[in-house]
């Protein structure tokens, strides 16, 4: 794919909740190149959901205007979900439910494969290939409801990624795991990202967890971008404390 073809661009995009009245999303401007990980980080309710939903077509935005790989998101919302990998923040799981973590992980080709087909024998070796991406081809047969967190997070990248995705959107990956599922899962995203060359967005509430190929930050408060850049600048801004209200630890 051509490296300087955007894969993000959104101009003056505004998103409004049905039957609300104020913006969520105000006047967002953001331009994401091919191949670029960045880390969108901002207090809860800043609008980091609503600006990944907004990008994926789940919700449509009203005013401005959106693409995705140079496809308008309004007009090729189908077309664009395709090429887009999701995981959602707070996935609920009822723990009895019945599914093994393949099918699980096979789930994630429904946009590619119908809804009403079965599963072709490639389409299966996509999900052992993405399972073993994520070290959990041992799991395959375990009842999803069964999983740690940090499993259980693997699962839904190796589900994302069974679609072969050219942009991944990541909402609170890091959120509920301990410190070496938080390292595991920030050691397979810069893998990801260096040998495969993803497109990679995440999105975080938590400064003290941005995956080391991740190279530029962007700062969202109250709907509005509000800082833009490269991580390090970003990271050792005064303006951080302001919007964070709170101290640090261990910078
Ligand atoms: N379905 C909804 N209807 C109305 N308001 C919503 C809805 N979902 C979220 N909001 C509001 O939008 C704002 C941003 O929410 P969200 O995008 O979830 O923030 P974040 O992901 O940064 O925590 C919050 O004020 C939240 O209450
Ligand atoms: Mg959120």
């Amino acid at each position: 794919m051509n490296n300087n073809m955007n894969a993000i661009e959104l101009r003056n995009i505004e998103t409004i909740y049905e039957g609300e009245r104020i913006p969520v999303i105000h006047d967002v401007n953001l331009t994401v190149k091919v191949g670029e990980f960045l880390a969108i980080i901002g207090p809860n309710g800043a609008g980091k959901t609503t600006l990944l939903e907004t990008i994926n077509g789940l919700l449509p935005y009203t005013d401005g205007q959106g693409f995705v790989f140079e496809k308008e998101i309004a007009i090729s919302k189908t077309a664009i979900r395709k090429e887009i990998g999701y995981v959602i923040q707070n996935f609920e799981l009822d723990p009895l439910a019945p599914f093994l973590c393949k099918d699980v992980v096979m789930s994630g080709r429904s946009g590619k494969i119908g809804l009403f087909r079965f599963p072709f024998k490639k389409d299966w070796e996509i999900v052992w290939h993405s399972m073993g991406l994520v070290g959990m081809i041992d799991f395959a047969n375990r009842p999803i409801g069964k999983l740690s967190g940090g499993e259980f997070q693997k699962i839904l990248l190796a589900r994302a990624l069974a679609q072969k995705p050219k942009l991944l959107l990541l909402d609170e990956p890091f959120s509920n795991l301990d410190l070496s599922a938080r390292r595991q899962i920030e050691t397979l995203l810069n893998r990801l990202h260096g040998q495969r060359k993803i497109t990679i967005v995440i999105v975080s509430h938590d400064l003290s967890f941005i995956p080391s190929r991740c190279s530029r930050v962007i700062i969202l408060d109250k709907g509005r971008i509000v800082m833009d850049g490269e991580k390090e600048k970003i990271l050792t801004s005064s303006i951080i404390d302001t919007i964070f209200h709170e101290k640090r630890g261990g910078e």
